[in-house]
């Protein structure tokens, strides 16, 4: 057997990623984690760490030529993009054929790029999609510790009610309550007292410049700064970064070999390396785990996973839609970029709905009302194997996406018609188009619990070999996942330290 033995490996460092390693981290097992992005710790030449979304370069993508902003135009007119060097930067974009999936790139995943929305799924809809998984114990025991460990917190709602940062989403909310619909404030693991003191002018702006997508500089509790720094408090957790996991094979003894590709940022390889380890936490994300364990089955390195590998993927019903406000009803030149606000409409049976309100910070009067629309589309995509290219595609059809659009339609057609507002069909490409429904931000699901694993990830086919992220989730959980991740990484590992490590 090959290279350098880790008892426990751990792919990827966003949040199915960060809950293994902590908790294998406490019960005292040595772990090694492997990204394929940065450590984003050190400033650049400007003297911050992110570039802002208002001017990104190379630090704002992954390997890109240019940009690939989610609100492409504005007039038709790409104003938002930039040409920029390929780069190991922070979001990338993976384009599909007929669906782009945003995922962050680095230490911390998806929390380095994301609005921090912070959601615990409503009981009902976690029963109907995960009717295997104890919710009874998931309430009263796991989402309580995700939402303290990821430090999740509420916005001070007399500050929200006076503050020029939030007039858009005030405005959207009476918009929405003249439609006789109802809004509910959004928690959120951006410190909300930093951002009162940014409005202050006492410390350096962050969701008040503009920033998110592209990394915060300031403010965000991302997971380098709760579950991965308190991992790596424990002496038991490493993490190399810029390492990328590309084959994974059993060995006769029972232990995996990984084949690792290491590079620099400019995406120059530097060592191919193997590392061989006896437990295998897969946090790669929905697209990056199911990849891996893809090109494991169809190359024939782990020829016993199950045929379910690929499949229950789907984008949380997103879609993006934009109104166009009257002259006299301005949505403000200050917005802060965390949302704060979403439009509760889930018990809606004909077309269930958790819209949040986002801002649009431009900088300057736009009178757009934007918005993330959560739907509940039953369709689901498959992962394939794609020998030519060594990764995997999606099956997904525009098509698919139909009933999300028009369950967000029903919405907005109601607080357009209670307010004589239209749409805008200028935000999202060349094309006169409404509803975004060609990317997203949440993809869930390729390795369904219960379905690709056990009940608790163990890949089936495989021992010591677990899933740990948010493909285990099949496509839907109608509200922001990242808390669903979380609590649900938090039951598996429980279960699993106990289990089966501890007792080897
Ligand atoms: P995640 O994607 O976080 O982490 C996977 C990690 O593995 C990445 O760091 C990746 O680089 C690494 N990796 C992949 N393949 C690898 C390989 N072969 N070798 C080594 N490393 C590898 N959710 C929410 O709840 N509230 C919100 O407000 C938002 N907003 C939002 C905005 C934007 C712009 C995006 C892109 C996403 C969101 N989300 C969100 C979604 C949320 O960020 C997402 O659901 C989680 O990050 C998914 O967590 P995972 O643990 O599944 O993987």
């Amino acid at each position: 057997s090959g290279g350098t033995f880790v008892p426990a490996v751990v792919i990827g460092t966003g949040y199915g990623a960060a809950v293994s390693a902590l908790r294998l981290g406490e019960a005292g097992v040595p772990t090694l984690m492997l990204e394929m992005g940065q450590l984003w710790n050190q400033p650049g030449p400007d003297g911050n760490i992110f570039s802002g979304m208002l001017k990104p370069d190379k630090r704002s993508s992954w390997f890109k030529t240019r940009t690939e902003a989610p609100l492409g135009s504005f007039l038709w007119l790409d104003l938002a993009n930039r040409d920029i060097d390929p780069y190991a930067g922070v979001l990338d974009r993976v384009n599909f054929d007929q669906m782009s999936v945003y995922v962050g790139r680095g230490v911390g995943g998806g929390s380095l790029v994301n609005g921090g929305m912070a959601v615990t799924p409503r009981r009902s809809y976690f029963e109907e999609v995960l009717p295997q998984v104890d919710a009874a114990e998931m309430y009263a025991k796991y989402f309580p510790r995700a939402n303290s460990t990821l430090r999740v917190n509420n916005i001070d709602k007399g500050w929200f009610e006076q503050t020029d940062w939030y007039k858009f989403a005030r405005v959207s909310r009476e918009q929405a309550s003249n439609a006789g619909l109802s809004t509910t404030f959004v928690p959120n693991v951006y410190d909300w007292d930093y951002m009162r003191r940014e409005a202050d002018g006492t410390v350096p702006k962050s969701a008040l410049a503009a920033e998110v997508i592209y990394g915060n500089n300031h403010g965000k509790v991302s997971l380098d700064k709760s579950y991965l720094a308190a991992a790596l408090g424990t002496g038991k957790v490493t993490i190399e970064t810029l390492h990328q996991v590309k084959t994974i094979r059993q060995q006769k003894d029972g232990t995996y070999l990984l084949t690792v590709e290491q590079k620099d940022a400019d995406g120059k390889l530097l060592a191919t390396k193997e590392i061989s380890c006896r437990h295998l936490f897969l946090g790669a994300g929905s697209l990056g785990s199911t990849e891996l364990l893809l090109r494991a089955r169809e190359t024939g390195t782990l020829p016993n996973l199950s045929s379910e590998i690929g499949g229950g993927w789907g984008p949380n019903g997103n879609i993006m839609t934009a109104r166009a406000n009257h002259m006299w009803n301005p949505t403000g030149t200050k917005q802060s970029s965390i949302p704060a606000l979403g439009i509760d409409d889930w018990d809606n049976k004909d077309a269930p709905v958790f819209a949040e309100i986002a801002p649009m910070p431009a900088g300057l009067e736009t009178w757009v009302s934007l918005y993330l629309a959560i739907t509940k589309n039953p369709e689901r995509g498959t992962f394939v194997y794609n020998a030519a290219k060594d990764r995997a595609d999606l099956r997904w059809t525009r098509e698919q996406n139909a009933p999300a659009v028009a369950a967000a339609k029903s919405l907005f057609d109601r607080i357009n018609k209670a307010n004589t507002t239209i749409y805008r069909y200028d935000l999202f490409g060349k094309q006169l188009k409404a509803f975004a429904d060609d990317f997203c931000y949440h993809p869930l699901g390729g390795c369904v619990l219960g379905k690709a694993t056990d009940n608790y990830g163990r890949v089936a086919g495989y021992k010591n070999l677990y899933v740990t992220d948010g493909s285990l989730i099949p496509g839907s959980i109608g509200v922001n996942p990242f808390v669903t991740i979380t609590a649900l990484a938090e039951r598996n590992v429980e279960r699993v330290i106990k289990e089966d490590v501890a007792k080897s």
